[in-house]
């Protein structure tokens, strides 16, 4: 069997994933591949649901593009995993420049994440509830929501998640926390805490934004730290990028890092699942965010596979 999904589950996991983003769904040889459910049994939005797409004026919910991908989901059979609720970037300025007091930001984030959640109750498996709060030295992002209400504003939006869909795994989700790092540290103590507060919260989203040859080591070890602490694990934005033009020799220890990686979830009881972030080249983030990097991803330009492709699978 060739089929990334059917390969996941066989092993016990809940789905093998791709985010993707609603201008790539004109692309019909795209879309083929991407709507087999044997392939991916789930999709995250890579950006229509984040706070710009869909309340972009304060009070004003805007959903075709969420909607899209919601329906999409459903359309296929796939597990919809939703993609965020509270994140520094791609933030209106309404929010991240108003000046809000203490009292108001809590109001936005109320509002904000129990509107987008409640909207798509009972259609998502799973909750990107806050992005990236970390610095990759482990001290806290210094953003609007950490600046107004210290870590509160966690809870706040964790809370408004768990009301507004009691039923959707709620996460936290941030890259270098793939191996031990100052950040993973950080990210493990905020689980403890939030646990001890009776706070709701299910998962850990590890990005998984790698560079070929690159891998942190002790990433299953890594896994099972924060299963021990009563979370589950995913990898939710997998891709492992490289320095272009892309080679046999580079294409060969791509394959072997997917490999590693996929391995790493297999072995983990909690780790439910891998997504990538996207599955093409054709449309990943990559080069326009690190110039002169790419190829990241397990499908080509072309929507052939690469040698990452037999690394997925192999993984598992
Ligand atoms: C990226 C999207 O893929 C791009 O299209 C957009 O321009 C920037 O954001 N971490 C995340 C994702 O949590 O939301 C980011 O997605 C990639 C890094």
């Amino acid at each position: 069997a060739t089929a990334l999904n059917t390969i996941a589950k066989s092993k016990g996991k809940l789905y093998f994933g791709s985010a993707t983003d609603n201008p790539e769904l004109t692309d019909t040889a795209y879309t083929t591949i991407l709507d087999d459910n044997t392939m991916f049994g789930q999709i995250t939005p890579g950006n229509s649901m984040k706070w710009d797409a869909t309340e972009p004026e304060q009070g004003v919910f805007t959903w075709t593009g969420a909607d899209q991908i919601a329906n999409l989901a459903e359309t296929n059979g796939q597990l919809l995993r939703g993609h965020n609720c509270v994140w520094y970037s791609q933030l209106p300025s309404w929010v991240s420049s108003s000046g809000f007091t203490a009292a108001q930001l809590t109001s936005v984030i109320q509002t904000h994440c129990g509107t987008l959640v409640g909207r798509y109750k009972g259609q998502v498996y799973s909750w990107d509830v806050v992005n990236e709060p970390f610095n990759d030295d482990g001290t806290w992002r210094s953003d609007v929501f950490y600046n107004t209400l210290n870590t509160e504003y966690v809870s706040i939006a964790l809370n408004a998640a768990r009301t507004a869909d009691p039923n959707a795994k709620l996460y936290i989700n941030d890259y270098n926390i793939e191996g031990p790092s100052a950040k993973t540290t950080s990210m493990q103590n905020l689980v403890k805490s939030l646990k001890a507060a009776n706070v709701p919260l299910d998962g850990i989203g590890l990005q998984g934004h790698f560079i070929v040859g690159e891998l942190p080591s002790g990433i299953e070890d890594n896994l099972r730290a924060f299963t021990a602490l009563g979370v589950e694990v995913a990898f939710t934005e997998l891709d492992i990028r490289m320095t272009l033009p892309s080679t046999a020799a580079l294409l060969a220890q791509q394959s072997t890092d997917y490999e590693t990686v996929v391995s790493a979830c297999a072995a983990v009881e909690g780790c439910v699942g891998v997504t990538i972030w996207d599955y093409t080249d054709k449309y990943s983030w990559v080069p326009a965010t690190f110039p002169g990097q790419g190829a990241a991803c397990p499908w080509d330009q072309n929507l052939q596979r690469k040698p990452a492709f037999q690394g997925i699978i192999n993984g598992w």
